[in-house]
């Protein structure tokens, strides 16, 4: 097999240009703060609801990352970006079998997967002429298992997995770094049902970034993606649950 090499500029967070989507709350807020504490010199805040961000310093955006015409109007609105998190996301919390389970898992697809390939195709020319820089893509832990109640948000982040995957390939030779992030439970929103062991937001903000700054290429933001990322050759997503 053919190998190629690809190089790109070390991402310095420092001087950057980002865009962080669902950055009203959770992770999206606490990469919207991390951004303007590490010094960047303008944080774009995407939310559904441009007036839910409240952040002082961030430049609010409206982007609904399902909706075509929202992702269509972005490029015009950040022409300066170096730096592209793709944060938003949904879990309805369902298994495959639920009430509503296709009608859920198309939500969770358009928003988990669909949108960041939207969004990072409508982007990929803009970090191309700023030097290349940088896209994070917020995974999970559950893009590489799943839990009884799981099936169709880890479908669509195994989706999202492996468009990381891809894009590093299309975008390697712009010079284009492509992170993917992985962490089990991180204490938002989203978990608030949940009664487990859950990461700060501000911890796994700090990994990414600092994954970022150092070149790397995937984030393992918590025990929990540590472990299961060593035993996916032990076919730790064959056990079940429950
Ligand atoms: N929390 C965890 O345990 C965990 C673990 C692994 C990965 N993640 C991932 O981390 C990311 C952030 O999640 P979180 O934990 O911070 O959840 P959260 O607190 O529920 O926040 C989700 C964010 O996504 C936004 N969003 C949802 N649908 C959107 C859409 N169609 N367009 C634009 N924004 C949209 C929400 O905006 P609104 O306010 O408008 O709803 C909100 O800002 C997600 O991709 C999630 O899958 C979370």
């Amino acid at each position: 097999m053919n190998m190629m090499i690809i190089i790109f500029r070390i991402m310095k967070i420092n001087g950057s240009v980002a865009l962080v989507t669902g950055a009203n709350r959770g992770l999206g807020l606490a990469f919207a703060k991390a951004l303007l504490e590490r010094g960047a010199k303008k944080v774009y805040a995407a939310a559904r609801d441009a007036e839910s961000v409240t952040l002082p310093g961030v430049v609010a955006i409206q982007l609904d990352v399902t909706d075509p015409e929202s992702v269509a109007r972005l490029a015009a609105q950040v022409p300066d970006l170096t730096l592209l998190i793709n944060n938003a996301g949904i879990s309805k919390g369902k298994g495959a079998l639920g009430a509503n389970a296709v009608e859920l898992a198309r939500q969770e697809m358009e928003t988990n997967y669909i949108g960041p390939l939207a969004i990072s195709s409508a982007i990929a020319p803009i970090l191309a002429r700023n030097g290349g820089g940088a896209i994070v893509n917020v995974l999970s832990a559950l893009s590489w298992a799943v839990l009884p109640t799981s099936a169709t948000y880890s479908a669509s982040k195994a989706a999202a997995w492996a468009l990381t995957n891809g894009l590093r390939h299309e975008l390697g030779p712009q010079g284009t770094q492509v992170v993917g992030l992985h962490v089990g439970f991180v204490d938002t929103d989203l978990t608030a049902g949940i009664n487990a062991p859950k990461s700060k937001p501000e911890d796994v903000v700090k990994s990414a970034l600092d994954t970022v700054e150092s070149g790397g290429t995937e984030v393992l933001a918590d025990d929990v993606s540590k472990t299961l990322k060593a035993n996916l050759s032990n076919g730790v997503y064959l056990r079940t649950v429950g």
